[in-house]
């Protein structure tokens, strides 16, 4: 048939030898191979949702004694019973590894971001790393649910403190917690919840850091409020379950309605720039929900955190959380987080980036390394995205329109899959039996992964070719590089950009493996490198050909952030976005996908669901959606003096470490606290202080 499609394509006559080599066409698709073994340590102990907490009133509550001395004695604070809703939450000591804490301490935490800002709501992010995930708390949670049975997974309560569906399915009424406060004492109510919704979320001028938007909770939803505790959801499909995923991190995680509604240009003069810029770095003790409140930041040096006197969360001895009083955030980089902690001057990381496997290994092994490192599955994995968007998302000019336009041939992503090696890549980051070979969408090893619905296209830089000449390309000027076709963008080379984050060393590792791949097949890649929050940016903003990303929730535990698995939504896929006018040019398999996703969001049935993820899995890898590169194992480094890390915890499940550790009831025992506090016995003073934490 190539023959025909050849000629059909328009290529013309061409001399019967070349005919020949491009009657090829890519290799069928193959099984993929079973990744090399690789054993997860730690072994995890399954429970349900009701054994880890509750929400309860408890006889007496206790905090640190310097709380009670400095700040209730001199009348700054009323007393802890006052501070907490009526119902805390409860954490079960039988959940907990090492059971009571104590207080005091530090976590010290280093990253490679930069904050933009504190208002999260608006979409700044904090540099990451966790640091938003401490302050940040949400209607419900997910990182801790990878020690939840599979058969009581759902997400754990948190704002909200219970919830109901109607009879029919269609409404949903959650009970936020009575009483809850904001880290300077203002009641958290459904105003907080209210003023994210409308003035956010449904506001098509801002755009929240995580992208919630209206789609994230389904065609149709409404939210409104009854009363201060009580909101009420409503839904068009009966019990779309799967959307109390959508509102834990970081999609309904609300911010302090009376700091920022103010500055929201409904309520005030402000532009939506000036209101998302309304609260920078500098604007300390910004209210938040959760256990630490920002208190210092120094520019590419550190932001310091210290424990929220309000925090709502309580052990079974009513001691209030959290256990550690203060929370460091040095600014550096991604690769220092890891030596850092594994030297021991740094207490936290997600060990992430392959380059650095061999060597922190080698340095936790002895049996007085300050930390421990534990591998988990492989869940961390990367993939070449290609701009599917032809109607104007991200303005491309006349050559970028040209791009995506081949984006969209199902011939080019042939190509370009085929011609991947990613065996090489793979070894490339690290050798040994780390990296395996990802064919793309869901990951080997999870859940929802079925390897007879994965198409794996292996590495034919021949049929890569054919693929190409199918897609209507050629050399027409003989210089190695196919051209676009006579009336597409002035016939020039085919040259592609790659946004890649210039944060992580992996992330540019990849990129310079895919710029080397491309080029013997004819395709020339110009690197965009740039840094991660201006990454965040463009990629947002739909400006880009192809970019490597690092994968999400979404494709791990598949439950989490479903939504951003396909078009669902005009802004829901990271690749492929509505254009201005708010239309989506959907392919028609895409079609298929997203009827495929709404249908697993929307069913509560556990084999549906199984199944229709092998349909999903089908319909990516036959059409090459995104083109995964590379999958392998994280590991969790911690310093050793912390108590209370559960077992086996995944750096990346549903979320981050930095949630599923549950840091609110991480201790250091006594005897093995360090002096890192840099603001002892101070708590987190008022609102855009400038004058650091109050002191005692
Ligand atoms: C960054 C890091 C991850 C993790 C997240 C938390 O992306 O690379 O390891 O710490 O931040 O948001
Ligand atoms: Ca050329």
């Amino acid at each position: 048939m190539n023959r025909y499609a050849l000629a059909l394509g328009g290529a013309g006559l061409l001399l019967s030898v070349s005919v020949l080599a491009a009657t090829a066409q890519v290799k069928a698709p193959i099984t993929p191979p079973d990744p090399p073994k690789f054993d997860a340590q730690g072994k995890i102990d399954y429970v349900g949702v009701n054994d880890i907490l509750e929400f309860k009133a408890l006889p007496e509550y206790h905090e640190p004694d310097w709380v009670t001395k400095n700040f209730v004695a001199t009348g700054k604070l009323p007393a802890v019973k006052d501070r907490l809703p009526k119902e805390p939450m409860v954490y079960k000591k039988s959940n907990t590894v090492d059971g009571i804490g104590v207080y005091g301490d530090t976590m010290r935490h280093v990253i490679g971001g930069r904050p933009e800002g504190w208002n999260y709501t608006a979409g700044q992010s904090q540099g990451w790393g966790g640091i938003d995930i401490g302050l940040s708390e949400c209607l419900t949670r997910t990182g801790p649910l990878f020690q939840i049975k599979v058969d009581e997974l759902q997400p754990l309560p948190n704002l909200a403190k219970s919830w109901e569906w109607s009879e029919d399915g269609h409404t949903l009424t959650m009970h936020l917690v009575e009483g809850a406060k904001w880290s300077d004492g203002v009641p958290f109510t459904t105003a907080d919840a209210m003023f994210y919704w409308n003035d956010n979320v449904n506001d098509p001028n801002v755009t929240p850091l995580n992208g919630a938007t209206p789609a994230s909770f389904g065609e149709g939803t409404t939210l409104k409020a009854d009363g201060d505790y009580t909101l009420i959801w409503t839904f068009k499909e009966a019990f779309p379950k799967q959307y109390l995923y959508q509102m834990a991190y970081g999609t309904f995680c609300p911010g302090p309605a009376h700091i920022l509604k103010p500055q929201h240009p409904k309520y005030s003069k402000n532009t939506y720039e000036q209101y998302k810029n309304a609260f920078p770095p500098e604007y300390l003790n910004i209210p938040v929900m959760g256990a630490w409140v920002p208190v210092e930041y120094r520019p590419d040096d550190i932001i310091v955190m210290r424990r929220n006197p309000y925090y709502w969360k309580v052990d079974e001895a009513g001691n209030q959380l959290p256990y550690l009083n203060e929370l460091h955030y040095k600014l550096s980089t991604w690769a220092d987080r890891d030596v850092q902690a594994v030297a021991g001057s740094g207490d936290f990381a997600n060990l992430e980036q392959p380059e650095g496997f061999v060597e922190a290994l080698k340095r936790s092994a002895s049996a007085d390394a300050p930390a421990r490192l534990e591998f988990g599955p492989r869940i961390i994995g990367y993939s070449l995205y290609p701009n599917l968007s032809a109607n104007g998302w991200g303005e491309p000019d006349e050559r970028g329109q040209a791009v995506r336009e081949l984006n969209r041939n199902e011939h080019f992503r042939k190509a370009i899959t085929s011609a991947v090696d990613r065996k090489r890549l793979g070894e490339s980051l690290v050798k040994g039996p780390f990296t395996t070979i990802y064919p793309g969408g869901i990951y080997s090893g999870t859940t929802y992964y079925d390897k007879d619905s994965t198409a794996y296209y292996p590495f034919d830089l021949e049929g890569a070719k054919a693929e190409l000449a199918l897609a209507g390309l050629k050399d027409t000027d003989g210089d190695g590089i196919v051209n676009f076709p006579a009336g597409t963008a002035g016939g020039k080379n085919v040259e592609v950009t790659l946004l890649v984050n210039a944060d992580y060393q992996t992330d540019k590792s990849l990129a310079d493996g895919i710029v080397a791949m491309m080029e013997p097949l004819g395709i020339r890649v110009l690197l965009n490198q740039v840094e991660g929050k201006q990454r965040d940016a463009l990629a947002q903003g739909g400006q880009f050909d192809w970019m490597v990303l690092r994968n999400q929730e979404e494709l791990t535990s598949v439950v989490q952030k479903t939504v951003n698995l396909a078009p669902v939504g005009p802004k829901t896929s990271w690749f492929h976005r509505a254009g201005k006018d708010g239309q989506l040019d959907l392919l028609p398999f895409e079609t298929e996908i997203v009827d495929v996703v709404n249908k697993f969001i929307t069913t509560p049935d556990a084999t549906e669901k199984k199944e229709l993820m092998k349909q999903f899995q089908k319909l990516y890898t036959d059409n090459v959606y995104g083109i995964g590169l590379t999958q392998y194992p994280g590991a969790l480094i911690i310093n050793k003096r912390f108590a209370n890390i559960p077992k086996g915890v995944p750096i990346n499940l549903f979320n981050w470490a930095e949630d599923s550790i549950i840091r609110e009831r991480v201790f250091v025992p006594a005897d093995k606290q360090g002096k890192y506090e840099l603001f002892p016995e101070t708590l987190p003073g008022a609102p855009g202080g400038k004058e650091g934490p109050a002191k005692g």
